[in-house]
């Protein structure tokens, strides 16, 4: 009997490290981890770590002879502005490597004749839209609306949304059996922020940076202009969202991507308060024209009902809260001692 086990990979990421920690709390089935990098966290007795790469068809192959994969939590990606560098490699993480952990987790859906719940965390990029004056019109963008991204990772996100949905609804419609078919659940996150890691290669960025330098006194310029505006939230909710989302019966769900999302903030607004916490920061604005025009193309804020309704989604941090209650304690205890 192979042992029943969650799967994470990008599990050494900022959502990652979070996630795998909240599932250790909650004490379920047994966790693998699997990402190119080495764990950060001191090893938990539930969780036995893979170090390797999700293109690597041979350790997929590997990892479903030993174990049942229940649930698979597929974090790993190349994010934003690091996927604009080599966006042929990104093509290849984000896509290739999510269509390999669909495909396995419809042979495995099939072979054990019970759905594997596959989540997959979306993006804000998935959004495009065209110009400042239809983002001032069109703040609370909804699902379908405005789909037209102008990254390569937006268009990976937006695509491996449709492919979980192919691989959920339709594979091999021509087959004579219908086979037992995955359960592909998908959040569309605004900008996360963490008070225990710093992001790296995404394009919402500035917030979390701003904050992190602050609390350690180094200056910090943004690369996006003061009005710029998009929606956050802080890591707890993000792991929450993952979590719900997971749990909440499947005859609830009316929709496989949701949005969610806790709050909306200008970036002169993000400043203000950084510095209501953090007086002393030191944070200027110097625009990067080319991140600030995909910052742009992005949703001033997200309309996040759809999630309200089916699976009664609502964040436990709100602007006061995510500062005051979440970020700047556990900051000030991180970088003050
Ligand atoms: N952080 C955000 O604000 C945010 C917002 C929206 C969506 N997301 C999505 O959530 C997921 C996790 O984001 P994150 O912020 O933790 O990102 P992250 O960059 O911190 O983590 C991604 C992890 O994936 C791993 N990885 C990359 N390529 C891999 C490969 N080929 N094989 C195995 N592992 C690989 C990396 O080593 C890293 O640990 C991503 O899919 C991201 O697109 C994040």
């Amino acid at each position: 009997m192979r042992k029943k086990v969650i799967l994470i990979t990008g599990a050494s990421g900022e959502i990652g490290q979070a996630l795998v920690q909240s599932l250790c709390e909650q004490n379920e089935l047994p966790i693998i981890t699997l990402d190119i990098a080495p764990v950060s966290e001191a090893a938990h007795p539930n969780v036995l770590h893979m170090q390797g790469d999700i293109l690597d068809k041979a350790l997929l192959s590997r990892l479903v002879s030993e174990y049942e994969v229940d649930t698979i939590f597929h974090l790993a990606a190349l994010l934003s502005t690091r996927a604009e560098f080599t966006p042929e490699a990104a093509h290849r993480v984000n896509v290739e490597g999510t269509l390999g952990l669909l495909q396995m987790a419809a042979e495995q859906s099939d072979w054990r004749g019970n759905p594997v719940k596959f989540i997959f965390p979306s993006s804000i990029a998935a959004y495009g839209l065209p110009d400042l004056e239809t983002k001032t019109q069109y703040t609370r963008v909804r699902e379908w609306e405005w789909n037209n991204p102008r990254t390569m990772y937006g268009c990976n996100k937006l695509y491996c949304e449709q492919l979980g949905i192919y691989y959920s609804q339709y594979y091999r419609q021509l087959a004579a059996d219908r086979p037992v078919m995955l359960d592909f659940r998908c959040l569309r996150f605004p900008g996360l922020i963490s008070a225990y890691t710093v992001p790296s290669g995404g394009t919402s960025d500035y917030g979390p940076e701003m904050l992190h330098a602050a609390a350690q006194n180094k200056p910090y310029g943004s690369f996006v202009r003061e009005d710029c505006r998009i929606p956050f939230m802080a890591m707890p909710d993000a792991v929450k969202s993952l979590l719900h989302l997971t749990a909440a019966p499947r005859e609830n769900l009316r929709h496989s991507v949701y949005n969610v999302t806790s709050f909306s903030l200008s970036a002169i607004e993000f400043r203000d308060w950084v510095l209501k916490y953090f007086p002393e920061g030191q944070i200027t604005f110097q625009p990067d024209e080319k991140r600030q025009a995909i910052v742009d193309s992005w949703p001033a804020d997200l309309d996040d009902s759809a999630a309200q309704r089916d699976w009664g989604w609502s964040p436990d941090y709100n602007l006061e809260r995510s500062f005051g209650e979440y970020l700047v304690p556990n900051i000030r205890r991180r970088y003050q001692g």
